[in-house]
């Protein structure tokens, strides 16, 4: 009985860690769990409440409505396209493409830059949706 097994077991453990390999190269981005923590620590200073330069408000609560479908006040782009990071000037501006795309200012966050993965953190949460629950 137990050669019947352990070939079984075996497959099932392999089975189990391409799934994990899989989703690890995709993994679903949560909008509160993964892209709030990056707005608040590099963004929220200076995008409080969305009467400063730039006009948007980056906090929690105000970010998903400031973001998601709405127009950038520099570029003929929505700040947030769902589904589509190259029609996002959010996007642009966090890479440094943002004059690419019609648009006017500098890179953001202003003065520095985020890291690569934290960019890829936020043009996959546009890519997957942008969906803000
Ligand atoms: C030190 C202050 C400062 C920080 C930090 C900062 N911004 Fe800005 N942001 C500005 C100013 C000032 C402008 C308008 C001038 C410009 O674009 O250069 C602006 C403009 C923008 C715009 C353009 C809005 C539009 O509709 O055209 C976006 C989008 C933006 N910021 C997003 C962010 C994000 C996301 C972060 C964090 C990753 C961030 N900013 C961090 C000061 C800041």
């Amino acid at each position: 009985m137990r050669d019947v097994r352990l070939p079984r077991l075996l497959v099932g453990g392999l089975l189990w860690a391409g799934v994990s390999v899989a989703s690890a190269e995709a993994p679903a981005v949560s909008f509160r769990a993964d892209v709030v923590p990056i707005l608040n620590a590099h963004c929220v200073a200076c995008h409080l409440t969305g009467q400063e330069q730039g006009g948007v408000a980056l906090h929690a609560r105000a970010a998903p409505a400031n973001l998601v479908g709405v127009a950038s006040e520099q570029s003929p782009l929505l700040r947030v396209q769902p589904g589509e990071p190259g029609r996002s000037y959010l996007f642009h501006k966090l890479n440094d493409t943002h004059l690419d795309v019609g648009g006017e200012g500098g890179p953001m966050p202003m003065g520095r830059s985020l890291d690569p993965e934290q960019i890829a953190v936020i043009a996959r949460w546009i890519e997957q949706g942008a969906h803000t629950d």
